[in-house]
């Protein structure tokens, strides 16, 4: 698929690259907010459910069960390759969350978790989302909160404030705690289609069981797009400098044989105006 942009085709290779692995590295925690999000969502049996920047297919699988009817898209050819072997039974596209293959007003519900701050241009993700609902559909996302409300995003925010060399030539994207503020959240909203006044914005926070103090900072070396692209950019000493930080955090966090981390997201979910 061409992408149009640095940070786009930067997050584009990155993910093609790590599809193979997020599903084992990662699952344990994004799809702990599915449940959340589709509840603040409401949907229910019947509706016709897409999920943008599906990876392997969380949250079309959770919505199928209850009787919904999912599609799901994202830009990376080889996570559309995962969702389709993990879910034969559902429809994956491959498409860009900033110009959906999709009618205008197609679907009931229009979902995305952990994507939007992926995408260069978020704001033109939610127009997207706005065209391709119905009337009366409702738009639900999760983003993480950042380090101050989040223990988890604290460990390696924090560690690479500390050691990291920042100036490393990344190609800019959104802020990495993309509308962690309620009240810019509902703006943006109200500008790319929605009703501000319909807006649930909820801070939920989940338990990420790890089996070893080192887990978090492999997971982002080795499964992550954009503080991976950081990681390898860093010096032998600075890299092993942040991996003893977030390592050091992690212990804090140990409750028998594993370490235990709240980790925090904030659900939103609205309707189309
Ligand atoms: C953090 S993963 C989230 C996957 C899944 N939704 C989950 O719940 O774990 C981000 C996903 O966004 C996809 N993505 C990033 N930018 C995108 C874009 N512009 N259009 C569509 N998908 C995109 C990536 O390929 C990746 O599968």
């Amino acid at each position: 698929m061409m992408m149009e942009g640095a940070f786009s085709r930067f997050e584009h290779e990155g993910w093609e690259r790590v599809a193979d692995k997020y599903d084992s590295v990662w699952s344990s925690l994004t799809r702990q907010f599915i449940p959340c999000l589709i509840n603040d969502a409401k949907v229910s049996a019947g509706m016709s459910v897409l999920d943008v920047a599906c990876g392997p297919g969380y949250v079309s699988a959770a919505v199928k069960k209850l009787g919904a009817v999912p599609k799901g898209v994202d830009f990376s050819g080889n996570m559309i390759a995962v969702a389709r072997a993990m879910l034969p039974d559902i429809s994956f596209v491959q498409g860009d969350a900033q110009h959906l293959p999709f009618e205008d007003a197609s679907f009931d519900r229009v979902l995305v978790n952990f994507g939007l701050l992926h995408v260069s241009d978020p704001e033109k993700a939610c127009a997207e989302a706005s065209r391709v609902l119905k009337s009366s559909g409702r738009f639900g996302f999760t983003v993480w909160a950042g380090p101050e409300e989040n223990p988890g995003a604290k460990i390696v925010n924090d560690a690479i404030e500390a050691h990291a060399d920042l100036n490393v030539g990344l190609p800019e994207g959104p802020p990495h705690y993309l509308y962690g503020e309620r009240q810019e959240c509902r703006t943006v909203l109200e500008q790319t289609g929605f009703d501000g006044s319909s807006m649930s914005y909820e801070t939920h926070t989940v338990e990420w069981r790890l089996p070893t103090a080192s887990y978090f900072f492999e997971a982002e070396r080795d499964a992550a797009v954009r503080t991976a692209g950081l990681l390898a950019r860093q010096s032998p000493e600075r890299l092993e400098a942040i991996r003893t930080a977030i390592e050091k955090g992690i212990e804090q966090y140990a409750k028998g044989n594993e370490f235990v981390i709240p980790m925090a997201a904030h659900v939103v979910v609205v309707s189309k105006s």
